[in-house]
């Protein structure tokens, strides 16, 4: 019992608001799979990422927590999207401040062929009381990353020989994570993205022996997979967004593996844009995960649109809907997989647009 002179009384949820406000969070990436799902394969990017952003919108203005997004998309081919310096939340005073990392769908281009491996994804840290900010924008459009799961992050930690970061010659990169791993190289899964620009890493990779998955979209996914045990996948590398690389800190971080990521400016103008910025002094910096989310009450989440290493796509039975979702909380480490069960009969889907119920 609280004695007069005692501390205030904080419930767990006051002291980690992300502790509840976590299930609104993948609430919001579900809808947003529900709605972009109805566009697979329909060759039309920008209405299913507008439907997504819409139904994130709506879903979470009536969550109270104030979101400011700092790490948005959109930007980047000018197509709809949840935007950087939007806010999302109800900002009811005195709701907790959040930072907001969103793609509401990695791997557009994948569901307008209706190929697989596409996600919604959310990032949400807490900004402690005083903080300025709890999530680091990355201002390049792309970024080298470099990401792996914890049990290379306890040899690194053990071993100074097994160590390797972003200037590692990828041969001994792919070595150590054999070492690391107690495999052969042959045995190192490597996921790339499938673009000219990686053809190098890619020779290298081949010539090193490792099995070499590469993707058409999507490295969210390719990203966090190596942190879980249970997707085959060890390493992933390449230059990817970098809105795609903060959100992927935040999962890394609360499965205890890690990422390097470095902005890799596309051209000349955009490294002078760059330089022009306090940000120049950054541009060789290595972000590890734990740089760009700052805040220790974090929380990633994603839920499957078409099938990837992470987790299943959307399913369609009859008037019954089924979507696959992660969660997880960087504060207890907590890994949830959520199997929901939509029943179309009932369920409907707040939109930003006219902020209205719809049915899905
Ligand atoms: P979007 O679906 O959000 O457009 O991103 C897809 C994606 O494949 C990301 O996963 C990846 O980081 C980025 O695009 C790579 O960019 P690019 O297609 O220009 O190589």
């Amino acid at each position: 019992m609280p004695t007069p002179h005692s501390e205030p009384y904080l419930s767990a949820n006051d002291r980690y608001p992300e502790r509840s406000l976590q299930f609104d969070f993948v609430r919001a990436t579900e809808n947003a799979a529900l709605s972009a799902v109805d566009w697979l394969g329909r060759g039309d990017k920008e209405s299913a990422d507008a439907a997504a952003s819409d139904a994130i919108r709506g879903t979470l203005e009536q969550s109270d927590f104030c979101g400011d997004v700092v790490i948005g998309e959109g930007i980047k081919d000018n197509a709809p999207g949840i935007f950087l310096g939007e806010r999302i939340g109800s900002w009811k005073f005195p709701s907790p401040r959040f930072n907001i990392a969103v793609d509401p769908i990695d791997g557009t281009t994948n569901i307008s062929k209706g190929l697989p491996n596409s996600i919604s994804v959310l990032a949400a840290a807490h900004v402690p009381h005083g903080a300025e900010a709890a999530m680091v924008n990355i201002p390049t459009f792309y970024s080298e990353k470099l990401a792996y799961g914890p049990a290379v992050v306890a040899a690194m930690a053990q071993d100074a020989s097994l160590r390797f970061d972003l200037d590692t010659p990828v041969t001994q990169i792919l070595e150590r994570v054999a070492k690391a791993l107690g495999k052969n190289v042959r045995q190192v899964y490597v996921v790339v993205l499938d673009r000219s620009r990686h053809a190098k890493l890619i020779a290298e990779i081949r010539a090193a022996g490792a099995a070499l998955r590469l993707i058409s979209d999507g490295d969210v996914t390719a990203a966090v997979s190596p942190s879980l045990f249970d997707t085959g996948i060890d390493l992933y590398l390449g230059t990817g967004g970098s809105p795609e690389g903060v959100l992927t800190a935040a999962g890394v971080l609360a499965l205890g593996g890690d990422q390097q990521l470095r902005m890799w400016p596309r051209d000349d103008a955009e490294r002078a844009e760059i330089n022009a910025t306090p940000a120049a002094a950054d541009l060789r910096r290595i972000f590890y995960a734990r740089d760009l989310v700052t805040s220790p009450s974090a929380i990633f989440c994603a839920t499957g649109i078409s099938d990837s290493a992470l987790l299943p796509g959307v399913k369609l039975i009859g008037r019954k809907v089924i979507t696959h979702s992660i969660l997880l909380r960087s504060q207890s480490r907590t890994l949830r997989y959520i199997k929901t069960v939509h029943d179309l009969d009932f369920k409907t889907i707040r939109r930003s647009p006219d902020r209205k119920d719809h049915y899905v």
